[in-house]
């Protein structure tokens, strides 16, 4: 325990925060989707795990689960491509769909992923993602964002460094000499 805590620089976001957050922004969603039927939490893995599970725990309004799971070709930041490891179960032709990302970094995962699912022409298609790198992502369309961070390598609460810190319970920058060596 006291070596993993080593490799932190800072705790950026503690979990405190992270779940008063989480509450205002199930909130606004069950405000925002109230009498409109169900909606659909597609969570992205791994990293959306925790964050979705805990959104959807604090919702007040009908809402189903999915999960898909994506990776980039290469490296992200030179191709941009991505491809679908795991796709949905079920079919969202019809349905009020919201993406659930950990975070958007380059931008190209959820933008690549919000191609993808408009053509399955979902009655709406909205996202919510709980970290956002500050001046650093494309245009992306970002409907609910729990914090805007800066542009360092962040783990906890569903984000990894080589698998490693996914579930604590808050999210703590990682020392640059961890991933730099
Ligand atoms: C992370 C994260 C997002 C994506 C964001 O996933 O969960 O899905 O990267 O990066 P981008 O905005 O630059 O596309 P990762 O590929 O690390 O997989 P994981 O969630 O399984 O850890």
């Amino acid at each position: 325990m006291a070596d993993l805590y080593r490799e932190f620089e800072r705790i950026l976001v503690t979990e405190d925060d992270i779940q008063t957050r989480v509450g205002e922004l199930a909130a606004q969603i069950s405000e925002d989707f109230r009498g409109k039927g169900s909606i659909v939490l597609i969570g992205i893995l791994k990293g959306a795990f925790m964050f979705v599970s805990d959104l959807a725990r604090q919702l007040t309004i009908p809402h189903y689960i999915d999960f898909m799971a994506l990776s980039s070709y290469g490296s992200k930041a030179v191709s941009g491509a991505v491809r679908i490891l795991l796709d949905l179960r079920a079919d969202v032709y019809k349905k009020h769909v919201m993406i659930v990302e950990d975070i958007v970094d380059t931008g190209n995962t959820i933008n690549y992923l919000y191609t993808v699912l408009q053509t399955r022409k979902p009655t709406s298609l909205s996202t919510c993602v709980l970290t956002r790198k500050e001046g650093k992502s494309l245009d992306v369309k970002v409907d609910y964002l729990g914090f805007e961070i800066p542009d360092v390598w962040v783990v906890g609460y569903g984000l990894d460094y080589a698998e490693r810190h996914r579930t604590w319970p808050f999210i703590a920058e990682l020392k640059k000499d961890v991933y730099q060596t």
